[in-house]
């Protein structure tokens, strides 16, 4: 480890939600989504403090922050929840974070609502989770800010705490200029990011967004980029750093379980109820960004034009729901519902349904079991930072491996592009053919495609991330462009300047 300064992790989410079960007692269950999967092992591994929302509007004082705290041992990190009233979830989190940020930065301009209130709402709340890091931390920690719900974390640490370290990673892409300009807040955000000492990305495209926007609105910012996906920012006195690091997975832990027996008692019961037939696999939160619709319609086309796949392979499709009161979302959920009601209508058999939807989030054992069992893992999305189930299949390919069809606009396609087969989502006649190619290629193919990926996931994986973040940002002993030299991530260099 390149410090033993503590950690602070700040990010909208904890990794668990509160709720209440039917006796009208507190429970706590796990967070969705890849910034809670990807984060979590570390916070375990290293100790620290994870500030966050517990997910739902509370009253402070309540009973539930006995349980909350209770997990300790369990965990080995301590948790602060930061506290919101129901305005505050409505204005930050399901107004400015995800019907502004959300749909802008995943290219969904229209999706956007630009209510000013929503902006109000999101730097009040940012200011409520700063006074949370200000009286939890000191100058020793290092403070580490998730995502682009808190992007004005560190600027509002920073007016009652100049000295604090503080990084920032950006889960979710950038986008480029003229995407950007849109913002009617865009001066701000930008200067917000750069009130950090470092900005992380998840790509090299990101990067160079953020690099070509604070050029084009930003005035008096210095930029110096080297090779391997570093850049520095002169502003002021203070120098910026700003990198592509993409994020890992717990490899060994995927891999381990899924090569378990438990999970092969299980698979093999899973696939006995699945009547035993080839399994295509898509998991997925609920969100435009995946690509679902694009999914099954690519399926529906492979299943007319290709009859030798049916009553032979079935799509498995787990999605977990997802910001239920943003009318998209809700849009989504009965778009698919159709979707699957029509295939399911006008194919299935007696014995043979091709479509298995499930609409609910997994224990992670039936997860990876399925994640082994499946001969084809599909990814589709219209835009996505990373995506960690991508890597996740890959990780649980412990017997005669499978193929991946992964969306060129995956983050992940950025480093799994040599054993990957890459589609355009948007192109369902291509992912239809793309399908039934998976389907056929021979075992030493996928062997080599495999092996190819899981190498790269395995020797980048979350703790590599967490290492190649921490040695820039804290540069302890080596100058920061040295520290990054050290960590070259496995990226596909040839993307343009900017995403236009
Ligand atoms: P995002 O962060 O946008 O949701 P990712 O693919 O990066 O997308 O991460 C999704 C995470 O949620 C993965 O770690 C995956 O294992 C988990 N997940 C998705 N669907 C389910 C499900 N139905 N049950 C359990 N976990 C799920
Ligand atoms: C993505 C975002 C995360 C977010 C997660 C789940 O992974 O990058 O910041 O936590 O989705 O979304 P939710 O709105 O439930 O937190």
């Amino acid at each position: 480890m390149p410090s033993n300064r503590r950690l602070i992790v700040v990010s909208n989410r904890l990794p668990v939600v509160l709720r209440k079960d039917d006796d009208d007692h507190w429970i706590l269950k796990p967070g969705s989504g890849g910034l809670v999967t990807a984060l979590a092992p570390v916070l375990s591994h290293r100790g620290g403090l994870w500030v966050g929302w517990p997910g739902i509007a509370v009253e402070p004082d309540g009973e539930w922050e006995k349980v909350l705290a209770g997990g300790f041992r369990q965990r080995g990190y301590d948790l602060v929840p930061v506290v919101l009233s129901e305005d505050e979830v409505d204005g930050f989190y399901y107004g400015f974070s995800n019907s502004v940020l959300w749909p802008l930065f995943h290219d969904e301009a229209n999706a956007c609502n630009f209510d000013p209130d929503f902006w109000y709402a999101y730097l009040e709340v940012n200011r409520k989770f700063a006074a949370a890091v200000v009286a939890h931390s000191t100058r020793d920690d290092f403070i580490w800010v998730q995502d682009y719900q808190l992007i004005h974390a560190a600027e509002l640490i920073r007016e009652q705490q100049e000295d604090r370290r503080l990084g920032f990673f950006l889960h979710i892409p950038f986008p480029p200029p003229d995407l950007f300009q849109r913002l009617p807040w865009r001066g701000p955000v930008l200067a917000a990011l750069l009130a950090y000492d470092l900005v992380g990305f998840q790509t090299l495209r990101d990067l160079r967004n953020f690099l070509a926007c604070v050029h084009r609105f930003l005035g008096g910012v210095e930029v110096s980029e080297e090779p391997g996906g570093v850049a520095h920012l002169r502003v002021g006195e203070r120098t910026v750093h700003a990198g592509a690091f993409p994020i890992g997975i717990d490899y060994r832990e995927f891999h381990d379980m899924a090569a378990d027996d438990e999970t092969e008692r299980r698979m093999r019961e899973l696939s006995a109820r699945l009547g035993g037939h080839e399994v295509i696999l898509g998991v997925d939160r609920l969100d435009y960004t995946k690509g679902l619709p694009e999914r099954l319609l690519a399926y529906e086309h492979a299943l007319r034009r290709f009859p030798e796949l049916r009553e032979k392979v079935i799509l498995v499709q787990l999605v977990v729901p997802s910001r239920e009161n943003v009318p998209e979302y809700q849009e989504l959920k009965s778009e698919l519902d159709e979707l699957v009601g029509r295939i399911n209508g006008k194919y299935s058999t007696a014995g043979w349904v091709p479509v298995h939807y499930l609409y609910r989030s997994l224990p992670r054992r039936d997860l990876v079991a399925l994640y082994r069992m499946a001969r084809v893992g599909l990814v589709t999305s219209i835009k996505d930072g990373m995506n960690l189930v991508a890597k996740e299949y890959c990780a649980c390919q412990v017997d005669e491996p499978g193929a991946l069809v992964l969306s060129e606009f995956a983050g992940a396609a950025s480093q799994l592009s040599d054993g990957a087969l890459l589609i355009n989502p948007h192109d369902v006649e291509h992912t239809a053919d793309v399908l039934k190619q998976a389907l056929e290629m021979p075992l030493v193919e996928r062997r080599r495609r495999m092996e190819t990926m899981q190498k790269v996931i395995a020797e980048q994986d979350i703790f590599w991330w967490v290492e190649r973040f921490l040695s820039v940002a804290l540069g302890e002993g080596k100058e920061a462009p040295e520290a990054l030299r050290d960590f070259v991530p496995r990226m596909d260099t040839s993307a343009s300047w900017v995403d236009v």
